[in-house]
Order: structure tokens, then C-alpha cells, then sequence
């Protein structure tokens, strides 16, 4: 495979790969090994068209770990706000021969328009409301650390699905492990067609009552002017956020409370979440290391997967 696009195209061999290479670097780098020579002499890009703390760091974190030089593409700084255009850009990128490019842009496809006219692998860091591949595979992840066997557990998602990419990705990634998928929110922001395996609720304890094991929240995008939070993000907390009263409620029950990040405190949760002793949104952010180390090793640069051709013939 030359890239990672999506979730929904990824056959559960390759995700079961990926995960069994993310544990090995996990377990390679707590005994303390800095780097190691996968990548030397290759190339990454880092082309974030929107903001990043977890993704971008992580990527360069995860390149670094496997020697690889990394180079930032400082949008700010470059012609593109001369009026260079994407096209004019994904020219140059194919002129300078780098061998990985991690894109994170706020049109859906981007990506996939860069990997079709490159020979670099491309990598979504989230592109729109589309998808956020790498993302899905790190919550896989942390939810497998929890539960070795996860088919049947199950994951309730809260808040603005319609708009998230991680939403699409995560639910798409833990229904191909067997995991059971729901959505809770605002009835603007769940869609309205979702695929019948998915429960919609958009009434918290009736959501809670269908029993799950991970309660994962998404942020609040507060930057979306076109979205209006219900009717105020204060209101959406009481109706939708994990508040103090209902922080006792999941710790007596169990659960495990997952975000993807940037926490908008008091908002999707209240600060009392973070000292929660089943929080998993800081094991989420060191997980997104190793993830992502096994993404970029795994891909082919300029290349094919060697399985790519079997994979295709299965259904
Ligand atoms: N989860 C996530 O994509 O976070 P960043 O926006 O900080 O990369």
C-alpha cells in the first residue's frame, strides 16, 4: 500500500498488522531505545494546513524514532498566501522527491488528490469532516490495551458527529474489530442516516442505558461559526457533558472515558475527568507514537503494499 487515505478502504489484516506493529514499538521504546534505522535516509513532510498539537507532534516524534529527516512545511510562511495554488504546491512537493508526506487539510480528499499525483506515500492527518485514519487507529488501539479481545464491547461516541472526522473514522475502525458502535448528541449533529447496526439517542440516559463499556467524547468544535451548540456550550454541557454528578455515575460503573483532544474543559468535561483513574486520553496521545511509527513503516514510498493485490480480491 502506498497510502493511508481512510479507514473504510483498510482491510482487517492490515489493521490487525498495524496494531501488532504498534505494540512492538511500544514495547521497543519503554526499554528505552531512542531510535532505530528503519527510515534512514528517507524523507517526511509535514504539510498541516490547520492547526495540530497531537497529530503533527506525534508524526514528527514517530519519523524521528525510526531516523528519518523531517522537514515542516511552514503554510504561514509559504507562497501559498501569495495564491499559490494546491495544485502549484503538490508540483513542487512532487519536484523535491520526499519520500512520506503527512497532510492535514480542511477540504475532504486533499489527500487523496496529493497521493494521486505524487510518488510520495501520503498520510491523512484529518482532512474536513472526512476522515482521520491515524486517529482511529490509536483510540483501536488504546481500547485493545483495555480489551485484548474487544469484539462485542461496546463504545458510545457523544457530540458532533455530523462534522467529525474522528467520528467517521473511529466508529468505521471498531465496527471492522467487532466492536458495537453508538451516537449521542444534539439531534442537529448525529446524521440522520446512520448505517442500522449504529443506535442513535440523542437523550444521555437513554444512551447510557444501552450499556457502554467506553465513553468517548468529541471535542466541541467552538471554531465552526456555522454550528450552533444547543444553544450555548454551557447548556451542551449540562444536557451532553460528562459533569461532576456524572462522573460518579461512570466511575461506579466502570467506565472508560476516552477524547481525542483538545479537551475544552467544562465543556465536554469537567476538570474533574482528567484525574479519573479510567481516563484514557493521556495513554490515547503517548499511543499515537507508536501508531504512527507503525503507519510509516509499513507504508511502501513510491511503492505497492507486496499484499495489496490478495487483500484486493477479498471481499
Ligand atoms: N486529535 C487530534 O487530531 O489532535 P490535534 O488537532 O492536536 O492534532
Amino acid at each position: 500500500r502506498k497510502d493511508l487515505l481512510d479507514i473504510a478502504s483498510l482491510h482487517r489484516e492490515e489493521i490487525e498488522f498495524l496494531l501488532d506493529q504498534s505494540t512492538s514499538f511500544k514495547k521497543l521504546f519503554t526499554r528505552s531505545v531512542k531510535k532505530i534505522p528503519a527510515l534512514e535516509g528517507k524523507s517526511v513532510l509535514m504539510l498541516f494546513y490547520e492547526a495540530s498539537t497531537r497529530t503533527h507532534s506525534s508524526f514528527e516524534v514517530a519519523a524521528k524514532r525510526l531516523s528519518a529527516e523531517v522537514t515542516n512545511f511552514n503554510v504561514d510562511h509559504s507562497s501559498i498566501t501569495k495564491g499559490e495554488s494546491v495544485r502549484e504546491t503538490i508540483e513542487t512537493l512532487q519536484a523535491m522527491r520526499t519520500d512520506y508526506i503527512v497532510v492535514r487539510h480542511s477540504h475532504s480528499g486533499l489527500p487523496g488528490m496529493i497521493a494521486r499525483q505524487t510518488t510520495a506515500a501520503v498520510i491523512n492527518a484529518g482532512d474536513g469532516a472526512h476522515e482521520h485514519p491515524t486517529q482511529a487507529l490509536l483510540d483501536a488501539f488504546t481500547i485493545k490495551e483495555k480489551f485484548p479481545d474487544p469484539r462485542g464491547k461496546k463504545v458510545l461516541i457523544i457530540g458532533d458527529i455530523l462534522h467529525s472526522r474522528v467520528a467517521r473514522s473511529t466508529s468505521t475502525l471498531l465496527q471492522k474489530l467487532g466492536v458495537e458502535v453508538a451516537y449521542l448528541g444534539p439531534g442537529s449533529l448525529v446524521p440522520k442516516y446512520v448505517p442500522a447496526s449504529i443506535p442513535r439517542f440523542t437523550d444521555y440516559e437513554a444512551a447510557m442505558a444501552w450499556g457502554p463499556d467506553v465513553v468517548y467524547l468529541l471535542r466541541v468544535q467552538l471554531e465552526r461559526q456555522d454550528v450552533q451548540f444547543f444553544p450555548s456550550v454551557r447548556e451542551y454541557h449540562r444536557v451532553y457533558g460528562i459533569t461532576t454528578a456524572r462522573l460518579a455515575e461512570i466511575r461506579d460503573r466502570g467506565l472508560y472515558i476516552m477524547h481525542p483532544g483538545p479537551v475544552n474543559r467544562g465543556v465536554e468535561l469537567c476538570d474533574a475527568v482528567m484525574d479519573y483513574e479510567r481516563s484514557l486520553i493521556t495513554n490515547q496521545v503517548e499511543n499515537g507514537i507508536s501508531v504512527r511509527m507503525a503507519v510509516l513503516d509499513w507504508l511502501t514510498p513510491g511503492g505497492d503494499f507486496p499484499k495489496q493485490e490478495a487483500y484486493a480480491a477479498q471481499p
